[in-house]
């Protein structure tokens, strides 16, 4: 058995992924970057090689079924396990604003497309990789949620529940549901699963006015993803402050 920690990274050729491959690869991870396209990926992972960094390109479109399948036989192979799995791969639609209310207009087009990447693909990915997670001697699933997600939050009035994109917060609803789900469904053994909401995130998805840098913002997934034994599961954290359901 590898003694090196390996991580998984969705969606790590920027942004916040990026950063969170960043940070773990930092602590002596072996992170396998995930990423879409090919030459963005590379580059990405490149970039940390070149700092000393232990990182390597991973292809995987969370919504191809092949890349998920290949992704969890080639890490079979190569290590036989898989320490760390970081669902940060997602997306918003053009459809909808975050400052708009698009419950009564987005198409189930768009709906789908965002549920396809930010939950269908979360989920698949994840199950094929179980297997591989539970043979860790501490597994760790971080979902990559958001606050807009809370129904808690959403359900009062004022504030960040203001902001009303359907598609998107319906989409990390259901992310937080997996959590709590699968944290349950693992109880009792060595994997903890945690949904991370990283604040509001000077990325592309996030905009220019967004007040939170990225290595800010990954924090909050790098801490789950490096739990220690008596660290929480089935939870909801920014930082280390727990958020509502
Ligand atoms: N920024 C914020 O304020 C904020 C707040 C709360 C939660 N989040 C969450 O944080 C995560 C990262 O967001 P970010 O702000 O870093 O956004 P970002 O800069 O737009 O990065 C999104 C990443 O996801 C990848 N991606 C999208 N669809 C994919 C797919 N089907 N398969 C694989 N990768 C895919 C993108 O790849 P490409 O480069 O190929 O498009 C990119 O690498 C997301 O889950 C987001 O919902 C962000």
């Amino acid at each position: 058995m590898n003694n090196k920690k390996i991580a998984l990274v969705t969606g790590a050729n920027k942004g916040l992924g990026f950063e969170t491959s960043r940070q773990l690869a930092q602590q002596g991870v072996l992170v396998l970057m995930g990423a879409r396209n090919a030459g963005r990926g590379s580059a990405a992972a490149k970039k940390l090689k070149d700092a000393g960094l232990p990182a390597e390109f991973i292809h995987l479109d969370v919504t191809n079924h092949e890349h998920i399948k290949t992704a969890a036989r080639e890490i079979n192979k190569r290590f036989g396990k898989l320490d760390i799995l970081v669902n940060n791969a997602g997306m918003s639609h053009k459809e909808e604003s975050l400052t708009g209310n698009s419950s009564g207009t987005i198409s189930s087009r768009a709906l789908r497309e965002i549920f396809d990447t930010n939950f269908f693909g979360l989920v698949e990915l994840t199950q094929k990789l179980l297997p591989l997670i539970k043979t860790s001697d501490a597994g760790r699933i971080v979902n990559v949620s958001s606050i807009l997600g809370s129904l808690a939050i959403q359900g009062k009035e004022g504030g960040i529940s203001e902001f009303k994109p359907f598609a998107y917060d319906a989409s990390k609803t259901a992310v937080n549901a997996f959590t709590i789900h699968l944290a349950a469904a693992l109880a009792g053994t060595k994997v903890k699963v945690n949904s991370a909401h990283p604040g509001w995130v000077r990325t592309d998805m996030g905009g220019p006015q967004a007040p939170v840098m990225p290595d800010e913002g990954a924090k909050t997934s790098v801490r789950l993803a490096l739990l220690g034994p008596d660290g929480p599961t089935g939870k909801f954290f920014q930082g280390d402050e727990e958020l509502p359901w």
